[in-house]
């Protein structure tokens, strides 16, 4: 059994498209939901999915090692990123080695870092005038939106598109790719019978 941690600070609309997708896959586990954000969206998504929710404080995610010691003690597999604003502390990313993934809503390396989420990416998009736009899946390491990336798709974006306009599309290929990324990242970490 694979099981996963899911973090959002947010909607949680990547987080329920995860959860419904694996919720038929015998050897995966949705395990808890985790969030910085006591009002966020993905709370009530939880309560619906019935999947536990622990929410946490920054004194607690970046001054103990709680967080930490409960996913190692739960047998965490794969700590999955869908829309968490937080960086995840070194000693989180050190004890879970190329076990963290996140999904930043542009093609990085470009609109990427510190401040670079929601609706400014979107927005430095349409600034720039890119002709395309899309979705990067990558490895989590303690820098935001740097580490090895596993996945990109993309999407057109036109001169007439809103920075909403380019949002909906980078939001359909999220719901599109990420549950089965996911899929296949747990699927290569089972050893080959
Ligand atoms: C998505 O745009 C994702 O790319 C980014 O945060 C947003 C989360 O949206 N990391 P939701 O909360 O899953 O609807």
């Amino acid at each position: 059994m694979k099981r996963i941690a899911l973090f959002a600070s947010g909607s949680g609309s990547n987080a329920e498209k995860i959860a419904t997708y694996l919720a038929d896959n015998a050897s995966v586990d949705i395990s808890l939901i985790l969030s910085n954000n006591p009002k966020a969206g993905v709370i009530e998504r939880a309560r619906r999915l019935h999947i536990p929710v622990l929410l946490f404080d920054r004194a607690t995610f970046y001054d103990t090692n709680r967080i930490t010691q409960l996913l190692i003690n739960q047998k965490i597999d794969l700590l999955v990123l869908a829309g968490f604003m937080w960086l995840m502390p070194a000693e989180l990313v050190r004890a879970f080695p190329n076990q963290i993934v996140n999904i930043h809503p542009a093609l990085l390396p470009k609109f990427g870092g510190k401040g670079m989420y929601g609706h400014f990416v979107h927005e430095a998009v349409v600034a720039a005038q890119e002709t395309e736009s899309g979705i990067t899946i990558h490895y989590v390491n303690e820098h935001y939106d740097e580490g090895l990336i596993i996945f990109q798709a993309h999407c057109p974006v036109l001169p007439t598109d809103t920075p909403d306009d380019v949002a909906l599309k980078v939001q359909a290929l999220e719901h599109t790719h990420y549950p089965r990324v996911i899929a296949e990242i747990l699927a290569e970490a089972t050893p080959k019978p």
